[in-house]
Protein backbone atom coordinates (compact mmCIF):
# COMPACT_ATOMS: atom_id res chain seq x y z
CA UNK A 1 0.00 0.00 0.00
CA UNK A 2 1.18 3.76 -0.80
CA UNK A 3 1.74 5.43 2.26
CA UNK A 4 1.06 9.32 1.83
CA UNK A 5 4.23 11.47 2.32
CA UNK A 6 7.23 10.43 1.71
CA UNK A 7 8.98 9.81 4.95
CA UNK A 8 8.79 5.73 4.80
CA UNK A 9 10.02 6.03 1.13
CA UNK A 10 13.12 7.83 1.94
CA UNK A 11 13.87 5.32 5.19
CA UNK A 12 13.37 2.41 2.79
CA UNK A 13 16.09 4.13 0.21
CA UNK A 14 18.43 4.95 3.09
CA UNK A 15 18.43 1.24 4.29
CA UNK A 16 18.71 -0.06 0.65
CA UNK A 17 22.29 2.28 0.44
CA UNK A 18 23.14 0.88 3.15
CA UNK A 19 22.82 -2.36 1.83
CA UNK A 20 24.26 -1.38 -1.29
CA UNK A 21 27.13 -0.57 -0.11
CA UNK A 22 27.51 -3.46 2.70
CA UNK A 23 27.86 -5.76 0.07
CA UNK A 24 31.30 -5.43 -0.92
CA UNK A 25 30.61 -2.01 -2.37
CA UNK A 26 30.43 -2.96 -5.94
CA UNK A 27 28.38 -0.35 -6.78
CA UNK A 28 29.99 2.65 -7.82
CA UNK A 29 28.22 5.53 -6.34
CA UNK A 30 28.47 9.54 -8.10
CA UNK A 31 29.46 12.33 -5.59
CA UNK A 32 28.85 14.99 -7.66
CA UNK A 33 26.54 16.20 -10.28
CA UNK A 34 29.32 16.66 -12.70
CA UNK A 35 30.26 13.17 -12.36
CA UNK A 36 27.63 11.81 -13.22
CA UNK A 37 26.95 14.64 -16.14
CA UNK A 38 30.37 13.29 -17.38
CA UNK A 39 29.43 10.04 -17.37
CA UNK A 40 26.43 10.30 -19.08
CA UNK A 41 27.73 12.80 -22.10
CA UNK A 42 30.78 10.09 -21.80
CA UNK A 43 28.63 7.30 -22.68
CA UNK A 44 25.87 9.47 -24.93
CA UNK A 45 29.21 11.01 -27.24
CA UNK A 46 30.84 8.80 -28.91
CA UNK A 47 31.07 6.50 -32.28
CA UNK A 48 27.48 7.32 -32.89
CA UNK A 49 28.13 10.76 -32.48
CA UNK A 50 31.05 11.12 -35.42
CA UNK A 51 31.00 8.49 -37.34
CA UNK A 52 27.05 7.12 -37.12
CA UNK A 53 25.19 10.33 -37.04
CA UNK A 54 26.78 11.44 -40.53
CA UNK A 55 26.88 8.48 -42.72
CA UNK A 56 23.10 7.82 -41.20
CA UNK A 57 21.83 11.27 -42.35
CA UNK A 58 24.13 10.74 -45.80
CA UNK A 59 21.42 7.71 -45.92
CA UNK A 60 18.53 9.37 -44.65
CA UNK A 61 18.72 12.10 -47.12
CA UNK A 62 20.83 15.05 -45.08
CA UNK A 63 18.62 17.80 -43.95
CA UNK A 64 15.24 16.14 -43.62
CA UNK A 65 17.03 13.87 -41.33
CA UNK A 66 19.21 16.48 -39.36
CA UNK A 67 15.87 18.38 -38.59
CA UNK A 68 13.72 15.56 -37.67
CA UNK A 69 16.80 14.32 -35.87
CA UNK A 70 16.47 17.60 -33.50
CA UNK A 71 12.61 17.44 -33.05
CA UNK A 72 12.94 13.86 -32.17
CA UNK A 73 15.48 14.11 -29.64
CA UNK A 74 13.02 16.71 -27.39
CA UNK A 75 9.74 14.91 -28.31
CA UNK A 76 11.15 11.64 -27.46
CA UNK A 77 14.44 11.58 -26.51
CA UNK A 78 14.40 13.68 -23.75
CA UNK A 79 10.99 11.67 -22.25
CA UNK A 80 12.78 8.57 -22.73
CA UNK A 81 15.72 9.48 -21.05
CA UNK A 82 13.60 10.78 -18.19
CA UNK A 83 11.44 7.46 -17.95
CA UNK A 84 14.95 5.86 -17.56
CA UNK A 85 16.28 8.11 -14.76
CA UNK A 86 12.82 7.36 -12.65
CA UNK A 87 13.17 3.67 -12.89
CA UNK A 88 16.86 3.69 -12.30
CA UNK A 89 16.58 6.49 -9.43
CA UNK A 90 13.22 5.26 -8.47
CA UNK A 91 15.19 2.04 -8.01
CA UNK A 92 18.35 2.37 -7.19
CA UNK A 93 19.28 -1.19 -9.00
CA UNK A 94 20.57 -2.67 -12.15
CA UNK A 95 18.19 -3.16 -15.20
CA UNK A 96 16.81 -6.27 -14.40
CA UNK A 97 16.72 -5.87 -10.38
CA UNK A 98 15.52 -2.74 -11.20
CA UNK A 99 12.06 -3.89 -13.08
CA UNK A 100 11.67 -6.61 -11.59
CA UNK A 101 11.09 -4.52 -8.01
CA UNK A 102 8.42 -1.66 -9.87
CA UNK A 103 7.21 -4.06 -12.49
CA UNK A 104 7.54 -7.80 -11.08
CA UNK A 105 8.81 -10.94 -12.58
CA UNK A 106 7.72 -10.66 -16.09
CA UNK A 107 9.20 -7.19 -15.98
CA UNK A 108 12.98 -7.97 -15.67
CA UNK A 109 13.00 -10.28 -19.15
CA UNK A 110 12.82 -6.22 -20.26
CA UNK A 111 16.20 -6.07 -18.50
CA UNK A 112 17.57 -8.97 -19.48
CA UNK A 113 16.94 -8.00 -23.02
CA UNK A 114 18.81 -4.74 -22.16
CA UNK A 115 21.48 -6.75 -21.52
CA UNK A 116 21.46 -8.76 -24.55
CA UNK A 117 21.51 -5.57 -26.27
CA UNK A 118 24.28 -4.43 -24.20
CA UNK A 119 26.26 -7.60 -25.56
CA UNK A 120 25.46 -7.30 -28.99
CA UNK A 121 26.20 -3.56 -29.36
CA UNK A 122 29.35 -3.53 -27.56
CA UNK A 123 31.04 -6.85 -29.45
CA UNK A 124 30.78 -4.91 -32.41
CA UNK A 125 30.97 -1.26 -31.42
CA UNK A 126 34.55 -2.16 -29.92
CA UNK A 127 35.75 -3.74 -33.89
CA UNK A 128 34.90 -0.05 -34.77
CA UNK A 129 37.13 1.70 -31.56
CA UNK A 130 39.63 -0.37 -32.87
CA UNK A 131 39.95 0.86 -36.15
CA UNK A 132 40.54 4.36 -34.34
CA UNK A 133 43.04 3.11 -32.45
CA UNK A 134 44.93 1.76 -36.17
CA UNK A 135 44.70 5.37 -36.84
CA UNK A 136 45.96 6.77 -34.34
CA UNK A 137 48.87 4.82 -34.61
CA UNK A 138 48.81 5.43 -38.56
CA UNK A 139 48.71 9.42 -37.80
CA UNK A 140 51.81 9.27 -35.04
CA UNK A 141 53.62 6.73 -37.15
CA UNK A 142 53.50 7.77 -40.51
CA UNK A 143 50.81 10.32 -41.01
CA UNK A 144 47.72 10.07 -42.81
CA UNK A 145 47.44 7.88 -45.88
CA UNK A 146 47.06 9.37 -49.04
CA UNK A 147 44.76 6.97 -50.29
CA UNK A 148 42.35 6.74 -47.76
CA UNK A 149 39.71 4.54 -49.13
CA UNK A 150 42.61 1.70 -49.82
CA UNK A 151 43.76 2.15 -46.51
CA UNK A 152 40.03 1.72 -45.14
CA UNK A 153 40.43 -1.79 -47.10
CA UNK A 154 43.54 -2.61 -45.31
CA UNK A 155 42.10 -1.69 -41.92
CA UNK A 156 39.04 -3.34 -42.04
CA UNK A 157 39.85 -6.50 -43.05
CA UNK A 158 42.54 -9.98 -41.99
CA UNK A 159 43.39 -10.33 -38.55
CA UNK A 160 44.41 -6.51 -37.96
CA UNK A 161 40.94 -5.65 -36.86
CA UNK A 162 40.82 -8.58 -34.54
CA UNK A 163 43.95 -7.74 -32.37
CA UNK A 164 42.42 -4.53 -32.22
CA UNK A 165 39.12 -5.28 -31.01
CA UNK A 166 40.76 -7.21 -28.60
CA UNK A 167 42.41 -4.61 -27.46
CA UNK A 168 40.02 -2.32 -26.79
CA UNK A 169 38.05 -4.87 -24.95
CA UNK A 170 40.85 -5.22 -22.89
CA UNK A 171 41.34 -2.04 -22.03
CA UNK A 172 37.50 -1.19 -21.60
CA UNK A 173 37.43 -4.49 -19.36
CA UNK A 174 40.09 -3.57 -17.47
CA UNK A 175 38.31 -0.25 -16.84
CA UNK A 176 35.02 -1.84 -15.66
CA UNK A 177 36.87 -4.13 -13.28
CA UNK A 178 38.17 -1.21 -11.66
CA UNK A 179 34.85 1.02 -11.43
CA UNK A 180 33.83 3.61 -13.09
CA UNK A 181 37.17 5.55 -11.72
CA UNK A 182 37.76 9.43 -10.79
CA UNK A 183 40.25 8.67 -13.82
CA UNK A 184 37.63 8.17 -16.36
CA UNK A 185 35.58 11.03 -15.40
CA UNK A 186 38.77 13.48 -15.19
CA UNK A 187 39.83 12.05 -18.63
CA UNK A 188 36.29 13.33 -20.04
CA UNK A 189 36.54 16.36 -18.71
CA UNK A 190 39.53 17.36 -20.03
CA UNK A 191 38.78 15.25 -23.31
CA UNK A 192 34.95 16.14 -24.29
CA UNK A 193 36.17 19.82 -24.29
CA UNK A 194 39.25 19.51 -26.32
CA UNK A 195 37.24 17.02 -28.93
CA UNK A 196 34.69 20.22 -29.17
CA UNK A 197 37.26 22.39 -29.77
CA UNK A 198 39.13 20.06 -32.08
CA UNK A 199 35.40 19.72 -33.90
CA UNK A 200 34.58 23.44 -34.04
CA UNK A 201 38.10 24.22 -35.33
CA UNK A 202 37.84 21.46 -38.30
CA UNK A 203 34.17 23.01 -39.15
CA UNK A 204 35.88 26.42 -39.62
CA UNK A 205 38.76 24.76 -41.92
CA UNK A 206 35.70 22.71 -43.66
CA UNK A 207 33.79 25.76 -44.23
CA UNK A 208 37.00 27.19 -46.77
CA UNK A 209 36.88 24.04 -49.03
CA UNK A 210 35.47 24.18 -52.40
CA UNK A 211 33.04 21.66 -51.56
CA UNK A 212 31.21 23.41 -48.41
CA UNK A 213 28.53 24.90 -50.12
CA UNK A 214 27.49 21.71 -51.81
CA UNK A 215 28.27 19.50 -48.51
CA UNK A 216 25.87 22.20 -46.79
CA UNK A 217 23.25 22.23 -49.12
CA UNK A 218 23.17 18.28 -48.84
CA UNK A 219 23.44 18.40 -45.31
CA UNK A 220 20.57 21.03 -44.20
CA UNK A 221 18.33 21.95 -47.23
CA UNK A 222 15.02 20.07 -45.82
CA UNK A 223 13.09 18.41 -48.58
CA UNK A 224 9.45 17.90 -47.60
CA UNK A 225 9.55 14.49 -49.23
CA UNK A 226 11.96 12.94 -47.08
CA UNK A 227 10.18 14.48 -44.01
CA UNK A 228 7.28 12.76 -44.42
CA UNK A 229 8.99 9.49 -46.00
CA UNK A 230 8.57 7.35 -42.73
CA UNK A 231 11.91 5.03 -42.85
CA UNK A 232 13.76 8.37 -42.48
CA UNK A 233 11.86 9.04 -39.60
CA UNK A 234 12.60 5.67 -38.36
CA UNK A 235 15.91 6.18 -38.69
CA UNK A 236 16.01 9.36 -37.45
CA UNK A 237 14.62 7.81 -34.14
CA UNK A 238 16.49 5.14 -34.36
CA UNK A 239 19.79 7.19 -34.27
CA UNK A 240 18.48 9.43 -31.60
CA UNK A 241 18.19 6.09 -29.12
CA UNK A 242 21.51 4.99 -30.38
CA UNK A 243 23.37 8.43 -29.86
CA UNK A 244 21.45 8.90 -26.38
CA UNK A 245 22.56 5.88 -25.30
CA UNK A 246 19.13 5.15 -24.67
CA UNK A 247 16.39 1.52 -24.78
CA UNK A 248 19.13 -0.53 -23.06
CA UNK A 249 19.13 0.50 -19.64
CA UNK A 250 21.99 2.61 -19.62
CA UNK A 251 20.87 5.54 -18.76
CA UNK A 252 18.91 3.95 -16.15
CA UNK A 253 21.97 2.55 -14.89
CA UNK A 254 24.35 5.44 -14.60
CA UNK A 255 21.28 7.25 -12.88
CA UNK A 256 20.96 3.86 -9.85
CA UNK A 257 23.79 5.77 -8.74
CA UNK A 258 22.30 9.30 -8.51
CA UNK A 259 20.96 10.92 -4.97
CA UNK A 260 17.58 12.35 -4.64
CA UNK A 261 18.19 16.17 -5.23
CA UNK A 262 19.73 15.80 -8.49
CA UNK A 263 17.40 17.79 -10.94
CA UNK A 264 17.06 14.91 -13.35
CA UNK A 265 14.79 16.91 -15.68
CA UNK A 266 18.13 19.49 -15.77
CA UNK A 267 20.31 16.62 -16.64
CA UNK A 268 18.70 15.20 -19.28
CA UNK A 269 18.21 18.36 -21.09
CA UNK A 270 22.15 18.94 -20.70
CA UNK A 271 22.58 15.55 -21.65
CA UNK A 272 20.92 15.64 -24.63
CA UNK A 273 22.14 18.74 -26.18
CA UNK A 274 25.91 18.52 -26.01
CA UNK A 275 24.86 14.84 -27.58
CA UNK A 276 23.20 16.59 -30.32
CA UNK A 277 25.88 19.30 -29.92
CA UNK A 278 28.66 17.25 -30.97
CA UNK A 279 26.73 15.24 -33.39
CA UNK A 280 25.59 18.43 -35.29
CA UNK A 281 29.13 19.77 -35.33
CA UNK A 282 30.68 16.54 -36.96
CA UNK A 283 28.03 16.77 -39.83
CA UNK A 284 29.35 20.60 -40.38
CA UNK A 285 32.70 18.46 -40.81
CA UNK A 286 31.69 15.98 -42.89
CA UNK A 287 30.05 16.94 -45.26
CA UNK A 288 31.92 19.72 -46.92
CA UNK A 289 34.95 17.22 -46.98
CA UNK A 290 33.33 14.13 -48.90
CA UNK A 291 31.91 16.71 -51.31
CA UNK A 292 35.27 18.73 -51.25
CA UNK A 293 37.07 15.39 -52.11
CA UNK A 294 34.37 14.56 -54.44
CA UNK A 295 34.35 11.04 -52.88
CA UNK A 296 30.07 10.59 -52.04
CA UNK A 297 30.53 7.67 -54.48
CA UNK A 298 33.11 6.03 -52.11
CA UNK A 299 31.13 6.71 -49.32
CA UNK A 300 27.73 5.89 -50.36
CA UNK A 301 29.45 2.56 -51.33
CA UNK A 302 30.77 1.44 -48.15
CA UNK A 303 28.38 4.20 -45.58
CA UNK A 304 29.95 2.69 -42.50
CA UNK A 305 33.27 3.98 -43.83
CA UNK A 306 32.25 7.45 -44.39
CA UNK A 307 34.60 9.09 -41.26
CA UNK A 308 37.53 6.70 -41.95
CA UNK A 309 37.64 7.57 -45.40
CA UNK A 310 36.62 11.51 -45.78
CA UNK A 311 38.25 12.20 -43.11
CA UNK A 312 41.96 11.28 -43.11
CA UNK A 313 41.79 12.22 -46.75
CA UNK A 314 40.90 15.42 -45.32
CA UNK A 315 44.38 15.25 -42.74
CA UNK A 316 46.24 14.70 -45.50
CA UNK A 317 45.01 18.02 -47.76
CA UNK A 318 45.95 20.39 -44.57
CA UNK A 319 49.69 18.96 -44.38
CA UNK A 320 51.68 19.03 -41.25
CA UNK A 321 48.84 21.12 -39.40
CA UNK A 322 46.20 18.03 -40.56
CA UNK A 323 48.39 15.08 -38.66
CA UNK A 324 48.66 17.27 -35.63
CA UNK A 325 44.80 18.07 -35.81
CA UNK A 326 43.52 14.50 -36.92
CA UNK A 327 45.76 12.63 -34.45
CA UNK A 328 43.65 14.65 -31.95
CA UNK A 329 40.55 13.71 -33.61
CA UNK A 330 41.11 10.92 -33.77
CA UNK A 331 42.46 10.48 -30.09
CA UNK A 332 39.80 12.47 -28.42
CA UNK A 333 37.33 9.96 -30.58
CA UNK A 334 38.72 7.11 -29.11
CA UNK A 335 37.90 8.65 -25.75
CA UNK A 336 34.52 8.93 -26.58
CA UNK A 337 34.48 5.45 -28.04
CA UNK A 338 35.97 4.16 -24.51
CA UNK A 339 33.76 6.32 -22.61
CA UNK A 340 30.63 4.59 -24.18
CA UNK A 341 32.17 0.82 -24.06
CA UNK A 342 32.70 1.35 -20.68
CA UNK A 343 29.24 2.16 -20.34
CA UNK A 344 27.65 -0.61 -21.92
CA UNK A 345 30.17 -2.68 -20.11
CA UNK A 346 28.94 -1.11 -17.06
CA UNK A 347 25.28 -2.13 -17.78
CA UNK A 348 25.85 -5.91 -18.31
CA UNK A 349 28.89 -5.65 -15.45
CA UNK A 350 26.14 -4.44 -12.79
CA UNK A 351 23.54 -6.71 -13.54
CA UNK A 352 25.86 -9.94 -13.72
CA UNK A 353 26.96 -8.82 -10.33
CA UNK A 354 23.05 -8.46 -9.09
CA UNK A 355 21.79 -11.45 -10.34
CA UNK A 356 24.77 -13.63 -9.88
CA UNK A 357 26.07 -12.00 -6.67
CA UNK A 358 29.33 -12.26 -8.25
CA UNK A 359 31.98 -9.62 -7.46
CA UNK A 360 33.08 -6.99 -9.56
CA UNK A 361 36.27 -8.22 -11.13
CA UNK A 362 35.21 -11.85 -12.24
CA UNK A 363 31.36 -10.36 -13.42
CA UNK A 364 33.52 -7.73 -15.68
CA UNK A 365 36.02 -10.10 -16.79
CA UNK A 366 33.75 -12.51 -17.68
CA UNK A 367 31.23 -10.49 -19.80
CA UNK A 368 34.18 -8.60 -21.34
CA UNK A 369 35.61 -12.56 -22.36
CA UNK A 370 32.12 -13.20 -23.94
CA UNK A 371 31.83 -10.15 -25.45
CA UNK A 372 35.21 -10.28 -27.03
CA UNK A 373 34.56 -13.75 -28.33
CA UNK A 374 30.97 -12.11 -30.17
CA UNK A 375 33.17 -9.58 -31.71
CA UNK A 376 34.99 -11.76 -33.63
CA UNK A 377 32.52 -11.78 -35.99
CA UNK A 378 31.96 -8.58 -36.97
CA UNK A 379 35.67 -8.10 -36.89
CA UNK A 380 36.04 -10.29 -39.56
CA UNK A 381 33.48 -9.09 -41.51
CA UNK A 382 32.37 -5.86 -42.62
CA UNK A 383 28.63 -7.82 -44.02
CA UNK A 384 28.13 -8.60 -40.32
CA UNK A 385 29.39 -5.71 -38.98
CA UNK A 386 26.57 -3.77 -40.93
CA UNK A 387 23.48 -5.71 -40.53
CA UNK A 388 24.66 -5.98 -36.56
CA UNK A 389 24.91 -1.94 -36.79
CA UNK A 390 21.39 -2.39 -37.56
CA UNK A 391 20.07 -4.78 -35.42
CA UNK A 392 21.60 -2.65 -32.45
CA UNK A 393 19.08 0.07 -33.82
CA UNK A 394 16.70 -1.98 -33.76
CA UNK A 395 16.64 -3.82 -30.54
CA UNK A 396 17.37 0.00 -28.94
CA UNK A 397 14.26 0.96 -30.31
CA UNK A 398 12.15 -1.90 -28.96
CA UNK A 399 13.85 -1.42 -25.65
CA UNK A 400 12.81 1.97 -25.52
CA UNK A 401 8.96 0.53 -26.83
CA UNK A 402 8.78 -1.46 -23.80
CA UNK A 403 10.45 1.18 -21.31
CA UNK A 404 7.89 3.81 -22.30
CA UNK A 405 5.03 1.42 -21.78
CA UNK A 406 6.41 0.67 -18.56
CA UNK A 407 6.94 3.99 -17.11
CA UNK A 408 4.21 5.37 -19.09
CA UNK A 409 1.35 2.45 -17.80
CA UNK A 410 2.48 -0.23 -15.47
CA UNK A 411 5.44 2.01 -12.90
CA UNK A 412 2.76 3.96 -10.90
CA UNK A 413 4.87 6.68 -9.53
CA UNK A 414 7.58 7.98 -12.26
CA UNK A 415 6.09 11.24 -12.35
CA UNK A 416 6.45 11.56 -8.11
CA UNK A 417 10.15 10.36 -9.08
CA UNK A 418 11.03 13.15 -11.30
CA UNK A 419 9.50 15.66 -9.40
CA UNK A 420 11.95 15.11 -6.54
CA UNK A 421 14.99 17.24 -6.50
CA UNK A 422 12.98 19.25 -9.51
CA UNK A 423 13.36 22.96 -9.90
CA UNK A 424 10.37 25.11 -10.19
CA UNK A 425 10.86 24.73 -14.18
CA UNK A 426 11.63 21.48 -14.18
CA UNK A 427 8.28 20.82 -12.28
CA UNK A 428 6.20 22.13 -14.90
CA UNK A 429 7.45 20.35 -17.66
CA UNK A 430 6.55 17.07 -15.91
CA UNK A 431 2.61 16.51 -17.03
CA UNK A 432 3.97 17.05 -20.50
CA UNK A 433 6.32 14.69 -20.33
CA UNK A 434 3.99 12.54 -18.84
CA UNK A 435 1.72 12.78 -21.47
CA UNK A 436 4.01 11.96 -23.87
CA UNK A 437 5.93 8.53 -22.36
CA UNK A 438 1.97 7.68 -22.17
CA UNK A 439 0.54 8.37 -25.57
CA UNK A 440 3.05 9.45 -28.22
CA UNK A 441 6.08 7.34 -27.32
CA UNK A 442 4.34 3.95 -27.25
CA UNK A 443 2.71 4.10 -30.82
CA UNK A 444 5.58 5.93 -32.64
CA UNK A 445 8.73 3.91 -31.04
CA UNK A 446 6.79 0.62 -31.80
CA UNK A 447 6.07 1.50 -35.32
CA UNK A 448 10.20 2.76 -35.34
CA UNK A 449 11.31 -0.47 -34.10
CA UNK A 450 9.27 -2.42 -36.68
CA UNK A 451 10.99 0.00 -39.74
CA UNK A 452 14.13 -1.12 -37.55
CA UNK A 453 14.01 -5.03 -37.64
CA UNK A 454 12.76 -4.43 -41.33
CA UNK A 455 15.74 -2.35 -42.35
CA UNK A 456 17.83 -5.21 -40.53
CA UNK A 457 16.47 -7.77 -43.30
CA UNK A 458 17.49 -5.01 -45.83
CA UNK A 459 20.50 -4.83 -44.71
CA UNK A 460 20.63 -8.49 -44.47
CA UNK A 461 19.81 -9.18 -48.08
CA UNK A 462 22.03 -6.19 -49.35
CA UNK A 463 24.87 -7.79 -47.42
CA UNK A 464 24.69 -10.95 -48.17
CA UNK A 465 22.24 -11.18 -51.33
CA UNK A 466 19.87 -13.79 -50.40
N1 LIG B 1 25.70 6.58 -27.32
C1 LIG B 1 26.87 5.90 -27.78
C2 LIG B 1 27.41 6.64 -29.00
O1 LIG B 1 26.80 7.55 -29.48
C3 LIG B 1 26.60 4.45 -28.10
C4 LIG B 1 25.88 3.74 -27.02
C5 LIG B 1 24.64 3.19 -27.27
C6 LIG B 1 26.42 3.66 -25.75
C7 LIG B 1 23.91 2.57 -26.26
C8 LIG B 1 25.72 3.04 -24.74
C9 LIG B 1 24.47 2.50 -24.98
O2 LIG B 1 28.44 6.31 -29.50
Amino acid sequence: MPCPGEAPEADSFLIEDQMQQNEGGQRELFNTRLGFILAAVGSAVGLGNMWRFPYVASEGGGAAFVLLYILLTLAIGIPLMLSEFSVGRGSRLSPIGALRKLGGRRWSLLGFMYVLTGFIILAYYSVIAGWVVRYCIDGILSGFPSAPGDRFAQVTSGWPPVWYHLFVMGTTTFIVSMGVQKGIERASLILMPVLFGILILLAIWAATLPGAVEGYGFYLRPSVSELLDPRILSQAAGQAFYSLSLGMGCMLTFSSYLSRDTDLNREATVIAFSDFGVAFVAGLVVFPVIFALGIQGDVSESTVGALFIALPGAFVAMGTIGRVVGILFFVALLVGAITSAVSLLEVVTSSVIDEFKLPRRPASIGAGIVIALLGLFPAMSLSILSVVDKLAEAMLALGAFFMAVFVGWVAKNAADELRKGASERSRRMIPAVMVAVRFILPPVILVVSIFGFVAVWRTYLAEFGG
